[in-house]
C-alpha cells in the first residue's frame, strides 16, 4: 500500500518525507489556497517545490472544466515535472481528456469520486489513479469505505489497472480500513500518519525498558 500526504504545507510534507514511508503528495485548489497562495505562476512553482522534496507521484489539479482547457492545462501541468499527476475531475469532459492524456502517455487521477460507476468510467478512460472521497461521503451518512471495497471488487472483475487512491481520509482508522479492502494508495492529512505509531501499551512498555535498563552498569 502506497501513503501519499493531502497536503500542500511543505514544512508537513517534509515531515512526512523524513519518515521514509511516503510514497507521493495530492494537493488541491483548496489545500493550496489554505497556504496562502495567491497566482497561478505561484502554484506552479510550489508543484515543482514538492517534487524536488518527495521522489513520487504529485498530483496537480486542472481548473478547466471543458475538454481543450483541461488538455491544455494537464499538458502544461505534465511539463513541469517528470513526477506530476494531472488530476482531473470526474466530468464527462474530464473523462475524455483522461482518455486523450492516457493515449500520449501522461498520468492522471481522476478526483472527486463518489460513486462505483464513476469509478468504473475513470478506469474505462484508462486513469492511472481514481480518488474515492470516503470522508465526505462519511460526512454525508454514507458509507466511504463501503465504496472502497465495491471499486476493489470491480477492478479485480475485469484486471483494470487503475490505482484505487482512498482520498478524503480523516483518521488512522480509515488508513487501515482501506488497507484491509485493498485500497492501493491511501492520501491522508499527516496527523493521520503518525497516529498510527500510537499504542499506550507501546510507551508503558517502552517506559518499563528504559526504567530497567537503569539497572546495567
Ligand atoms: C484528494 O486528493 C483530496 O485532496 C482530498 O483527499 C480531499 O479531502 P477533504 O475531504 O479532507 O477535503
Amino acid at each position: 500500500m502506497k501513503f501519499f500526504i493531502d497536503t500542500a504545507n511543505l514544512a508537513q510534507i517534509k515531515e512526512a518525507n523524513d519518515l521514509g514511508v511516503l510514497d507521493g503528495v495530492t494537493t488541491n485548489p483548496s489545500l493550496m489556497a489554505k497556504e496562502g497562495i495567491k497566482s497561478n505562476a505561484a502554484v506552479m512553482k510550489h508543484y515543482v517545490d514538492i517534487c524536488n522534496i518527495v521522489k513520487g507521484d504529485i498530483s496537480a489539479e486542472v481548473i478547466a472544466t471543458n475538454y481543450d482547457g483541461i488538455v491544455a492545462e494537464g499538458e502544461e501541468l505534465a511539463k513541469l515535472h517528470e513526477q506530476i499527476i494531472v488530476k482531473v475531475p470526474m466530468i464527462k469532459d474530464g473523462i475524455k481528456a483522461i482518455h486523450y492524456f492516457t493515449s500520449k502517455g501522461i498520468k492522471t487521477n481522476c478526483t472527486l469520486v463518489f460513486s462505483a460507476g464513476q469509478a468504473l468510467l475513470a478506469a474505462k478512460a484508462g486513469a492511472t489513479y481514481v480518488s474515492p472521497f470516503i470522508g465526505r461521503l462519511d460526512d454525508v451518512s454514507t458509507d466511504g469505505l463501503q465504496l472502497i471495497s465495491e471499486i476493489r471488487q470491480i477492478y479485480d472483475n475485469y484486471g483494470f489497472q487503475t490505482q484505487i487512491l482512498a482520498a478524503s481520509i480523516r483518521h488512522a482508522m480509515h488508513i487501515i480500513n482501506c488497507a484491509k479492502l485493498g485500497a492501493d494508495v491511501a492520501t491522508c492529512p499527516l496527523n493521520a500518519i503518525t497516529d498510527l505509531l500510537k499504542h499506550p501499551l507501546t510507551d508503558i512498555g517502552l517506559e518499563k525498558f528504559l526504567a530497567d535498563a537503569k539497572k546495567f552498569v
